[in-house]
């Protein structure tokens, strides 16, 4: 048995004792005395009871948040910062293997998919290590240069709430904490109720890092109490939230109030278009993983997948005989390459769509029906779909399933296809498949997304922004733009003649 399947078994932070949240560096029950149960959805077994954070939760955290922000944290130095943000990167390197294992028991994700994300990870943190001592201002010219100078300093915006999903914990709560802890900012983080047991992990870590009291707080509760209460608070700066656009939504009213800022990252519904002139080979799996990975629980899934008529009929076969090679099981199970679906609502909601399919008229190729032999009725599989003989309108075309499920639609010509793949209420991913330059260069503009993936699918990288146009929000996580979320620009004039 390797070192990953041992934790995968008995977990070190799965001690039987009910999880504690953390605010102003103590570790505490929640207000109410209440807890949650959560499951393990290879399984169906409960890991955990956890603090049930609400509103009376949310205010103390936000309260340790200021007088964090406030604090000796705004003295600290911004190379001390950088060296918080390295620590804390050498002690996530450190306990890699455990806080993977945690992912996958958590939220389902297959191990060697949250094993593998160890360089991005690492390479988050360290990014923003970097761009800790890289935060300046500008001088800048004014109309009367003898007689005003002026320049701009970057001030942190204040108290932060973040608001994450359960489709991938780790990188979700790096993503939050890690340009906070850069700029200076303070954080209240809450997780999702399905997986708050990594980010409870990953505080630990903040507080043996050294981050001070206050600087992190982690407050696990539901969307509707805690969620809602971070959201409408009138002392949190910015809510940054990643989830449905529906709760987004829900966040932007929210945050009306004190006219918090708000940064969104939200679903999306992205096309991924392939041309007969491509590498079929490289576009087959490209295009199946593009959706398969993380049983399709990936904002930028590229769900959407538009085949030129000549070769639609044998690639959207070969897409649907490449999902059942997949070895779809336990998440636990190195050999895994699929694993469950997060919770029996996921689970719903995705049959469901399978079912509206079908009455649409979309034939599936591959998959179309949750599995129940043996130990898969413990869990929430559904196995990796291809509908053909898709249309445009249909629900499984337009709405977000967040599900293993492709919709394969053909298409004749270039012009078409862009009216089409834009004809989406979404702009999050998008790819395609070709050999042509100029079909990549005039598609990769017209495209309206936030990210246009050629010739492949899902690349991330902690330089380069990612974030959605249209109804996948707004705001830009990763990249230098990420860190001028969190901060605030200020404009110093000064008489100098
Ligand atoms: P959700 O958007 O409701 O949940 C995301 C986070 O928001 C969770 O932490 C939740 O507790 C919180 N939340 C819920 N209601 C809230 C409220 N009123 N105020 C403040 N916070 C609130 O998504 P959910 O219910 O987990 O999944 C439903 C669907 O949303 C999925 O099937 C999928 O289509 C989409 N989704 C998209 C994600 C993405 O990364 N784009 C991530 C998760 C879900
Ligand atoms: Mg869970």
């Amino acid at each position: 048995m390797n070192e990953i399947t041992q934790f995968t078994t008995r977990h070190p932070f799965l001690d039987g004792k009910p999880k504690r949240m953390l605010v102003d560096g103590k570790w505490l029950e929640a207000a109410s005395g209440k807890t949650f149960q959560t499951i393990n959805p290879s399984t169906g077994e409960v890991l955990a009871e956890v603090a049930e954070g609400d509103a009376e939760d949310i205010d103390r955290a936000v309260a340790a948040a200021r007088r964090a922000f406030t604090g000796p944290w705004s003295k600290f130095k911004p190379f001390e910062r950088q060296n918080l943000l390295l620590k804390l990167a050498e002690l996530v390197e450190k306990h890699f293997e455990e806080l993977a294992a945690l992912d996958t028991l958590d939220m389902g994700a297959p191990i060697s998919r949250t094993v593998g994300n160890k360089l991005r990870a690492l390479g988050m943190l360290r990014y923003y290590a970097g761009q800790a001592v890289s935060i300046h201002g500008e001088t800048i010219e004014n109309s009367l240069p003898g007689e005003y100078a002026s320049f701009t300093l970057k001030e942190p915006v204040g108290v932060v709430g973040a608001i994450i999903p359960w489709n991938g914990p780790l990188t979700a709560t790096i993503w939050k904490i890690g340009p906070a802890l850069a700029t200076g900012c303070t954080v209240v983080l809450k997780p999702a109720e399905e997986a708050p047991l990594t980010p409870l992990r990953l505080a630990e870590l903040c507080q043996e890092a050294g981050v001070p009291p206050g600087v992190v707080n982690v407050v696990p509760g539901y969307g509707e109490t805690a969620g809602a209460a971070l959201a409408n608070h009138r002392d949190v700066d910015k809510v940054a939230f990643t989830g449905s656009h529906l709760t987004g939504q829900k966040i932007i009213q929210a945050s009306a109030g004190n006219l918090k800022r708000v940064s969104l990252e939200l679903g999306g519904k992205s096309p991924d278009v392939v041309f007969a002139d491509a590498d079929l080979d490289a576009a087959v799996p490209g295009a199946g993983m593009a959706v398969f990975a993380n049983s399709g629980q990936i904002c930028s899934a590229g769900t959407r997948l538009f085949v030129e008529r000549k070769i639609y009929q044998e690639f959207s076969q070969r897409v649907a005989d490449y999902g059942k090679s997949l070895k779809v099981g336990n998440s636990s199970d190195p050999a895994t390459q699929v694993g469950p679906l997060v919770s029996t609502e996921q689970l719903d909601r995705v049959t469901g769509y399978l079912a509206i399919g079908r009455q649409e008229g979309a034939r599936p190729l591959s998959g179309g029906e949750r599995l129940t032999e043996g130990d898969m009725a413990k869990g929430f599989f559904v196995p990796p779909t291809v509908f053909a003989d898709v249309k445009d309108e249909m629900r499984i075309a337009q709405e977000e399933i967040f599900g293993p499920v492709i919709s394969a639609i053909p298409f004749d010509d270039i012009e078409e296809v862009i009216a089409r793949a834009n004809a989406t209420q979404f702009g999050l991913g998008s790819g395609l498949w070709t050999r042509d330059v100029t079909k990549a260069h005039k598609l990769a503009r017209a495209i309206r997304a936030g990210s246009v993936w050629i010739n492949c699918y899902q690349a991330m990288d902690p330089a380069v922004p990612f974030g959605g146009y249209k109804m996948s929000g707004y705001g830009r996580e990763s990249g230098k733009q990420h860190v001028e979320e969190y901060l605030n620009v200020k404009s110093v004039w000064i008489r100098t003649a």
